[in-house]
């Protein structure tokens, strides 16, 4: 039996344990996309008893920020911060790994000639108009994800993880939903994946065989039409034949058409409701883990009760990550490793983090210190 505090080995990563921290856009990045001493405090505060810092979405080029402050890796001068922010992770026990992501048509609008990029045009918000990309596009951005991770490796980080989760463009790629391309980069599942093995492929030659290189992929599109968890799997087979170290099953938990002045677009969410049960995602990750070989990190309200430990202890899955518990207590993954569950200061899964985001830095409706 596997329990939380087991120390776990992910490609050459070595884990002190079995918790990680999932990406968690902060909206703290200055304006060109630098880490902020807000941003050194949030990570320095939450690394403390973690194996594993994902750090949030980061921007592989300035057109793919999903909000004004998220942070970047698409130039040299941006190099230094990230240094600072991966110290400091390491400084506490945890391993640094960044995440990497190109919002597509699901970007902040600030201009620049990827805004809106996208397979076939599909619609994420009114003000920003969707294209669907050129194949020389498609190549440019793949090559700005293998530069960016270049610079997170020379950073210190000892793996990135490849957005390809949310509908940001590579999950955009992977879908049905919005990948209806008649070229090499649409058709089946397979088809859809070319963009994704691009990535992985470019990234791994870019930085080499040693570090850890994470995909974040949704297991399932709980939407008409979205992707279905044998998709993710024929992709996530791809990926582990092509150099992937490990498999971060993410999902989509739910979407929806809305229209503004006639423009119709999708909105779509990533955590789970709070009437959904803790650790629901379990099963889907653990499928994932039984058909690809590779070890998964779960993720889903894995803060609450013994659902955390439940996910390793029959090795269904390698790692758990917990999101929003540990905004609002970032001592929460100390607790759980000491058995202190009961001492949680309890997230209330009113997702007012998610909407805060819209109006600047994360706050928390249970600890505010956040947003200060
Ligand atoms: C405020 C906030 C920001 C998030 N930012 C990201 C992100 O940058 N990248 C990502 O892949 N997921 C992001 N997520 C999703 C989380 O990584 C996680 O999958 C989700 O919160 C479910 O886990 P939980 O139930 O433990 O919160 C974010 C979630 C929240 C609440």
């Amino acid at each position: 039996m596997a329990a939380l505090s087991d120390e776990l080995k992910i490609g050459s990563m070595r884990l002190r344990n079995r918790i990680a921290l999932p990406p968690l856009t902060t909206n703290c990045a200055d304006k060109d996309g630098k880490v902020t001493e807000s941003i050194l405090r949030f990570y320095g505060d939450r690394s403390k008893h973690l194996g594993l810092v994902i750090v949030e979405a980061t921007a592989v080029r300035a057109d793919g920020r999903i909000v004004p402050g998220s942070l970047g890796l698409w130039d040299d001068g941006q190099v230094d911060g990230m240094s600072r922010l991966a110290a400091a992770i390491r400084e506490k026990g945890a391993v640094p790994v960044v995440q990497l992501n190109h919002a597509g048509a699901r970007c902040t609008p600030r201009g620049g000639e990827m805004q809106g990029a996208s397979p076939s045009g599909v619609r994420f918000r009114p003000d920003v108009d969707p294209f669907a990309m050129s194949i020389a596009q498609i190549e440019e951005v793949a090559v700005s994800f293998a530069e960016a991770a270049g610079r997170a490796v020379a950073a210190g980080f000892e793996g990135v993880e490849i957005h390809g989760a949310h509908f940001y463009l590579i999950s955009q790629f992977l879908s049905p939903l919005t990948n209806t391309r008649n070229d090499r980069y649409g058709g089946d599942a397979r088809a859809r994946a070319t963009s994704a093995l691009e990535v992985l492929q470019k990234v791994r030659r870019k930085v080499g065989s040693k570090p850890a290189l994470l995909f974040r992929i949704n297991a399932v599109e709980n939407v008409e039409g979205g992707q279905t968890l044998e998709d993710a799997v024929t992709a996530g087979r791809l990926l582990a034949e092509n150099g992937a170290d490990c498999i971060h099953v993410s999902l989509v938990t739910g979407a929806s058409w809305k229209e503004e002045n006639g423009k119709r677009f999708l909105v779509a969410a990533s955590a789970l409701p709070k009437n959904a049960p803790a650790g629901a995602n379990v099963s889907l990750a653990a499928k994932m883990r039984k058909e690809t070989g590779l070890p998964v990190i779960s993720v889903g309200k894995l803060g609450e009760g013994s659902a955390a430990a439940d996910a390793v202890a029959d090795g269904s899955v390698d790692m758990v990550a917990i999101g929003r518990q540990m905004i609002a207590d970032p001592d929460a993954a100390g607790k759980l490793l000491a058995g202190e569950v009961e001492d949680i200061i309890a997230c209330k899964q009113c997702m007012n983090c998610f909407a805060s985001l819209g109006k600047g830095p994360v706050t928390c409706k249970v600890n505010e210190e956040m947003g200060k």
